[in-house]
Order: structure tokens, then C-alpha cells, then sequence
């Protein structure tokens, strides 16, 4: 019997490209996303890279009424990975509330689905932001987690507590939080990728979009950091090998592999790479020269950090195989694809 796996906000960014991993390796897909910051069409490009259509439900997380319908009409659920949040940093400074119940409510409804129809498992995408400026580099997952940045950064950190104390009075049930450094890039088939709406908070969405014309130019938040070359740090990442590691930290909870019924997990590729560094990854891997200047620092801004991944190198089996050469190949090849629809 293949084991089922409700996919909230699987039609997003790296939803969908779990979604493509877990059906690849034989999992039963349903996926729930109101599809407030991606497109349905997005199913027909995980159709096309598996050539299966995953049950699709176009609700509300936060709608309970909802939520208990999709559990009481898929019958055994044997887990749930949790995508599905507002994500937008300087979005949620100007409207804390609407990133508080979305991003808790939605964990806490799923929370007590989990309860009440016998859910074993969870997956919870946290961020490298509930570390803010570590003190020391690479962060382990035994750094301190520092105040938050952003009302975004709270959400990650109070999911994170609020799954921890469940799981502490729920021994049977198992939950990790996956702290993810910075993904990029799209499937390699050019199928599904990043669909930023409006001005593109993150820098790869940000450079292809000037490298094609649609921004004219990029710019670099401050070259004045302590860094060497006066840019910040950042650990980028390809959303592939991302996606593969919620593969594998599931398939560790259902075989009852893990150590402990809540653990977390850095994501990252280990390496830090400054912004300066990142362009020029971008122009040797696809020959096009960016057009970018120097401006001031953004506000809220993290200096540098990077992860230290071992512990999901050892423990998940899991580490990154795609260079960030590769990861922008395919971001330009996903931006150009946008281009021509
Ligand atoms: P995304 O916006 O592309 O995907 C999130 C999906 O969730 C969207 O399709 C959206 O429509 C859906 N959604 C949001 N609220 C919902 C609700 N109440 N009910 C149903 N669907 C809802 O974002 P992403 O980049 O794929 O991020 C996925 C997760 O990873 C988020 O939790 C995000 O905070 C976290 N994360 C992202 C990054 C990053 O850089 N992209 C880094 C660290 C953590
Ligand atoms: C990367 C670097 C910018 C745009 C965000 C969230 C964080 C997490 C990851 C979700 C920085 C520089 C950017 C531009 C630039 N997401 N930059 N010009 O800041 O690491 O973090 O994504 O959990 O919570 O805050 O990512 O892609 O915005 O920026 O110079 O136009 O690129 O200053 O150094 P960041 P980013």
C-alpha cells in the first residue's frame, strides 16, 4: 500500500518540487494550497515531469471545516508536510496579523487534524531566519535561536516551539522542522519554478528578471559589510536537492528511524557565497552579463551566514549535489520558459 501524504501549499515554490520528489519515489500525493501565491497550472507541470496528476484541494488551511472534510474524505493520511505560508519578509512588518493567523492558525488546525484522524507524521519548513545574526558560523541546529527580524521570523520560531510542545505531550507522533538557508533555482525540465508576484523580494527571482529585461537593474545592498569582498552571505541552495531531503527525512520518521519525536534540521549547502559572488555564478553559468550597481544597505538585513548541514548529512542521508553554477543555469532556463508563455 503506498503510504499517503497530504502536501499543504504544494502547487507553490518548494512545494512543488517535493511534490515531484515524492511522487517519483512512490508516494501518494494530495496536495491542499488556496492558491493565494501560486497557479493552478503548476499541476500540470508536475503532470508533465511524472506523469501523475496529484489530488488537488483548493482550500484554506486555516478553515477548519475545510481541512476536515479533505482528512475525513482521504481516510488514512500517513503524513503531512506543511508548506503552506505567507512568506514575504517586508510584507509581514506592514500586516503582522494577517502572518500571524495564517502561518499559526494553519499549523495549529493541522496540529489537531494530526490528532484526530491518527496523522503519525509531520514536516514543518521552517527558516535559517529564527538564527538572525549568529554569533558564530556555521550555525548548527544547536545555535541560539536570536530575536526575529520580522514578524515572518516569529511565525518560524513560535511554529517551531508550538510543534515541540505538542510533540512532547503526543509521544506517539513525530515531527521535524526543516530550517531552510536559501533556495534557488527550478526543475531542470524548465516545468515548474519561482513565480515571484509583483517586485521580487529575493535576489535570484531579482537577477534573472534584470538579466531579461523586466527590472533594468540589479542592486546590490551594500558592499561596506565585513565580509571579503563587502557583500553579504548568504547559503543558496537548488530547491531540488531541497525537496529531496523532505523526502528522506520523511521516509526516516515512517520507518521509525528518528532519534527523537521532534528534531530540526539545518538545510543548506554549507558554503557561504556573497551577493558579488552570486552574479558572477549567474553570468558564468548562462554567459549573460548583469547589469547591477552598489546602493545602500537594505534594512533588516543579515550580514552572512551559512549552515553547517552535518547533522543532515549524517542523520537524513541527505546532501547537496547541485552547484550554484547549475542552480542559476536553471533559474534562467525557468525565467526564459516565463518569458515565452
Ligand atoms: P510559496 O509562496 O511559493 O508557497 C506557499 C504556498 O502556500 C502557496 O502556493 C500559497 O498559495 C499557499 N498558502 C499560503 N497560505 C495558505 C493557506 N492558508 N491555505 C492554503 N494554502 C496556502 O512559498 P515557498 O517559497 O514555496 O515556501 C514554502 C515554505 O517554506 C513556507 O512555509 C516558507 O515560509 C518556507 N521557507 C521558504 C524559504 C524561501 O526562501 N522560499 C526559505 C525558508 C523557509
Ligand atoms: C539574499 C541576499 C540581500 C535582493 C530571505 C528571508 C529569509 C528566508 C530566506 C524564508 C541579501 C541581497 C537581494 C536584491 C540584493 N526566507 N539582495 N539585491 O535576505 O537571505 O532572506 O530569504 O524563510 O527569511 O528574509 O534572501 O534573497 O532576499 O537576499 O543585493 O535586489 O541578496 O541583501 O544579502 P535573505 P534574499
Amino acid at each position: 500500500m503506498r503510504k499517503k501524504i497530504v502536501v499543504t501549499g504544494g502547487t507553490g515554490y518548494i512545494g512543488s518540487h517535493t511534490v515531484v520528489e515524492l511522487v517519483a519515489s512512490g508516494f501518494d500525493v494530495v496536495i491542499i494550497d488556496n492558491l493565494f501565491n501560486s497557479d493552478i497550472t503548476v499541476l500540470d507541470g508536475i503532470h508533465a515531469i511524472t506523469g501523475v496528476r496529484p489530488r488537488f484541494y483548493d482550500y484554506d488551511i486555516c478553515d477548519l471545516t475545510q481541512l476536515e472534510s479533505v482528512f475525513a474524505a482521504e481516510g488514512q493520511v500517513d503524513a503531512i508536510i506543511h508548506f503552506a505560508a505567507y512568506k514575504a519578509v517586508g510584507e509581514s512588518v506592514r500586516k503582522p496579523l494577517e502572518y500571524y493567523r495564517n502561518n499559526l492558525v494553519s499549523l495549529m488546525n493541522l496540529l489537531d487534524m494530526m490528532e484526530r484522524h491518527n496523522t503519525p507524521a509531520l514536516v514543518f519548513s521552517s527558516s535559517c531566519t529564527v538564527y538572525g545574526q549568529p554569533d558564530e558560523l556555521p550555525v548548527t541546529e544547536l545555535s541560539q535561536v536570536k530575536e526575529a527580524a520580522s514578524p515572518y521570523g516569529y511565525t518560524k520560531q513560535a511554529g517551531e516551539i508550538i510543534i515541540r510542545d505538542t510533540m512532547a505531550a503526543r509521544p506517539s507522533q513525530t515531527a521535524v522542522s526543516l530550517r531552510y538557508f536559501n533556495p534557488i533555482g527550478a526543475h531542470p525540465t524548465a516545468l515548474i519554478g519561482e513565480q515571484p508576484h509583483g517586485v521580487p523580494e529575493n535576489l535570484v527571482p531579482f537577477i534573472t528578471q534584470t538579466a531579461i529585461g523586466i527590472r533594468d537593474e540589479l542592486k546590490v545592498f551594500g558592499n561596506d559589510y565585513d565580509t571579503p569582498d563587502g557583500s553579504c552571505i548568504r547559503d543558496y541552495l537548488h530547491v531540488v536537492d531541497l525537496a529531496r531531503a523532505h523526502v528522506m527525512a520523511l521516509q526516516r520518521m515512517l520507518e521509525g528511524k528518528n532519534k527523537a519525536n521532534y528534531e530540526v534540521f539545518n538545510l543548506g549547502m554549507g558554503k557561504g557565497v556573497s551577493v558579488l559572488e552570486a552574479i558572477t555564478a549567474f553570468e558564468k553559468a548562462t554567459g549573460v552579463r548583469l547589469k547591477y550597481s552598489v546602493t545602500g544597505r537594505r534594512a533588516g538585513d543579515i550580514e552572512k551566514i551559512w549552515a553547517d548541514p552535518s547533522l543532515a548529512n549524517r542523520e537524513l542521508h541527505w546532501k547537496t549535489e547541485i552547484s550554484i553554477e547549475e542552480a542559476m543555469e536553471t533559474a534562467w532556463r525557468w525565467e526564459n520558459k516565463l518569458k515565452n508563455r
